[in-house]
């Protein structure tokens, strides 16, 4: 099926057509620099940006694609979780094209249109696996079994990685978005210098980075702003390697416990090199397949929307054209119930 994705749960403004599998196109406007005056996502600036640009968006990944909008079968967009005023604008924005256009539409969920990327940076080539799912608004360990199908094993039980990277990266004023920015600061640095905590270690699945949050600005309180590039890269290094360390430790965790052989990572945060290489040092020695989808497609993206749109309109997964958009609340046929209990606002 040819099949447009809307993606507009935080600050990208993102469109991508796929047909049978393979996407033909994937357009992503970032909305940073409207943000990072703010050093975050001001809610009511992303849904005002995606008003004016989503139907750009939309026309730029039909033109990439070479697709008209007669030829679309189907309409995805995602409708949970996220900033609301931002997902009203997609929502709606769907829900006008497939009225002019006579086509079905789909409600996808952001999270598991993330575990998506796994499926489609291996061609449907996976297995059921692990997904560790880390991202600005959520860190999650799921049993992944197939597109659109996935158990949650453990989440995060306050910040998320990403949070607790571009809250880190504010605090040492590095900028917006802080994951990026912190990872090229840490660059050249020491990540044993400091010795950051390794939060619940030994305790499950589950996460927790607000106390390693804690712990850097109790540093800088006492200890003020590094004086020198080289203890900036040092600090960076040290703070993201506990980040580092705690998502692979429990991943591991996660799939010793569940006897599986593949772990997928998904997500901003599987950008980070320092993650990806971890990952790799940990899973090769096992034999463990490690899927780390290329960066486009970890951060947000409309291509994994798309994808696992077409995944439930084969299925004959409908939505009709009261459906909600929702910040938080993750049920119905666009979600697994079992994410209703890591869904946490913001993205
Ligand atoms: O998946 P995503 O684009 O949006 C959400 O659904 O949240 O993830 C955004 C998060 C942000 O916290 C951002 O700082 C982080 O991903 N991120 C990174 C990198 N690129 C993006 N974190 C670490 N290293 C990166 N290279
Ligand atoms: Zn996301």
């Amino acid at each position: 099926m040819v099949v447009l994705g809307i993606e507009t749960s935080c600050d990208d403004t993102c469109a991508a057509v796929v047909d049978h599998g393979r996407v033909r196109s994937s357009v992503v406007s970032s909305q940073h620099r409207f943000h990072s005056p703010y050093g975050g996502v001001v809610p009511e600036v992303a849904a005002r940006q995606h008003s004016r640009y989503v139907v750009g968006v939309a026309r730029a990944a039909l033109a990439e694609a070479g697709v008209s909008w007669g030829e679309l079968e189907g309409i995805a967009v995602t409708v949970a979780p996220g900033l609301i005023g931002a997902l009203v604008v997609g929502v709606a924005f769907a829900k006008g094209l497939v009225l002019s256009l006579g086509i079905p539409l789909v409600g996808v969920n952001h999270l598991l249109a993330h575990l998506q990327t796994a499926f489609l940076a291996t061609d449907f080539q996976v297995e059921p696996h692990v997904g560790l799912l880390v991202s600005g608004g959520h860190t999650a360990l799921f049993m992944v079994r197939a597109p659109g199908e996935a158990s949650l094993m453990g989440s995060t039980l306050d910040d998320a990685a990403g949070e607790a990277l571009d809250k880190a990266a504010h605090l040492l004023g590095l900028g917006y978005p802080g994951g990026p920015a912190l990872e090229a600061a840490a660059r050249g640095g020491d990540p044993h210098r400091f010795p950051f905590p390794r939060p619940l270690l030994r305790r499950g699945l589950d996460f927790s980075f607000s106390g390693l949050k804690t712990a850097l600005a109790v540093h800088v309180a006492k200890h003020g702003l590094p004086s020198s590039a080289q203890e900036m890269a040092d600090l960076a290094a040290s703070y993201q390697e506990a980040v580092v360390e705690t998502l692979v430790h429990k991943a591991m965790e996660a799939v010793a416990s569940s006897g599986v052989t593949t772990l997928s990572v998904t997500g901003g945060v599987a950008a980070n090199q320092r993650l990806r290489d971890a990952l790799s040092a940990a899973c090769a020695p096992l034999g463990i397949r490690l899927v780390i989808p290329p960066r486009p497609l970890c951060t947000d993206n409309a291509a994994m929307v798309a994808s696992l749109g077409e995944c439930l309109l084969e299925r004959g997964v409908r939505e009709g054209l009261d459906v909600d958009a929702s910040a938080d609340v993750l049920m119905g046929t666009w979600g697994a119930e079992d994410c209703r209990v890591i869904s946490r606002g913001g993205t």
